[in-house]
């Protein structure tokens, strides 16, 4: 595997599943694969799970890691063709690109959506000037519109918990004060429909994804409608996709949040959200801490999805 970005990257994703429930039995398993290959992790944007759980499924493999924050310490990089760079901006993408490559075997990449350009957004301008640039294999930790390590985390967590063989999984907007990305919930709806799960959307008027993403799925305003006999519910917000309001905030409704009432609805629904989530915006305190809740078995699923994306990597390299 030369770019994990999307499902289709994964291959056939029932038998991937079962492949990561089995390295999570064995972590050590493949601690030779990794033997004198180096990972190097770029972040354009800040981490906490994917940072630590990226890094422990690279030592699991024993590879070497390089952490590159480009906001702390590297140079200030320009990323568009043509400028001239008579600003604050010392050094080119397209030279730094290629110089990262000379010194790792894999790389990982955090690029959010700026909401400057939906179009270089939706395009992955950073992204797939990594791909073509650095020689090297590229993987997605979390981009401008795709976050595919959460969403396969996501499907496992749902495996290892579902309690009828095809789970309602319900993905609800929630309020939040800033104007945030669409890349998890995108994933989450891609991934979920490479299942066959019954998947259902709910969100306000304005606020529908990318139907690349969520083509199939059933999709509704009505969130109490949605959470009716739902198995999982996970909550995220997201900012508008659709012109003219691309990157913006266009509700702040509170009666979104998900609380006891509204879990009530449901068939006794686990909780689901990527983190780090807004208290009682996305989420009350009651349901994030209640026993259905699986906000940190997910998190604990980060290592495994990215344990195995790096297997198939190191594998495609032997
Ligand atoms: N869910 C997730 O990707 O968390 P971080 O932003 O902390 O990496």
């Amino acid at each position: 595997m030369k770019v994990f970005q999307h499902v289709n990257d994964i291959g056939d994703l029932k038998a991937t599943v079962k492949e990561a429930l089995k390295v999570k039995q064995n972590r050590f398993a493949h601690k030779d694969l990794g033997e004198n290959k180096t990972l190097l992790m770029v972040f354009f944007n800040s981490s906490l799970r994917t940072r630590l759980s990226t890094q422990k499924a690279a030592m699991n493999l024993g590879m070497n890691v390089i952490v590159l924050d480009v906001n702390q310490g590297a140079w200030k990089l320009e990323t568009e063709r043509g400028v001239i760079m008579d600003g604050d901006k010392s050094e080119h993408l397209l030279e730094a690109i290629p110089v990262m490559g000379c010194y790792c075997d894999v790389i990982g990449v955090r690029s959010f959506a700026r909401f400057e350009n939906k179009q270089d957004d939706y395009e992955e301008r950073i992204f797939n000037q990594f791909v073509k640039y650095s020689g090297r294999p590229v993987f997605a930790m979390e981009t401008a519109t795709v976050h595919p390590l959460q969403a396969f985390a996501d499907v496992i967590t749902i495996e290892e918990h579902k309690e009828v063989e095809r789970p309602k999984v319900v993905l609800t907007w929630a309020p939040h004060p800033k104007a945030l990305p669409q890349a998890v919930p995108n994933s989450f709806a891609e991934w979920i429909n490479a299942t066959d799960y019954d998947f259902v959307i709910a969100c306000p008027e304005g606020y529908e994804l990318d139907e690349q993403f969520t083509h199939g799925a059933k999709i509704t305003h009505d969130q109490d409608e949605a959470l009716r006999g739902a198995d999982f519910v996970y909550a995220k917000n997201w900012s508008c996709f659709r012109d003219p309001n691309y990157g913006k905030i266009i509700s702040k409704d509170m009666n979104w949040t998900i609380t006891a009432e509204k879990m009530a609805l449901t068939r006794n629904a686990h909780f689901m959200h990527c983190l780090p989530v807004r208290r009682n915006m996305i989420v009350t305190d009651e349901v994030i801490e209640g026993e259905r809740s699986l906000v940190i078995p997910e998190a604990a699923n980060r290592e495994i999805s990215c344990q195995v994306v790096l297997k198939r990597i190191l594998e495609s390299l032997a």
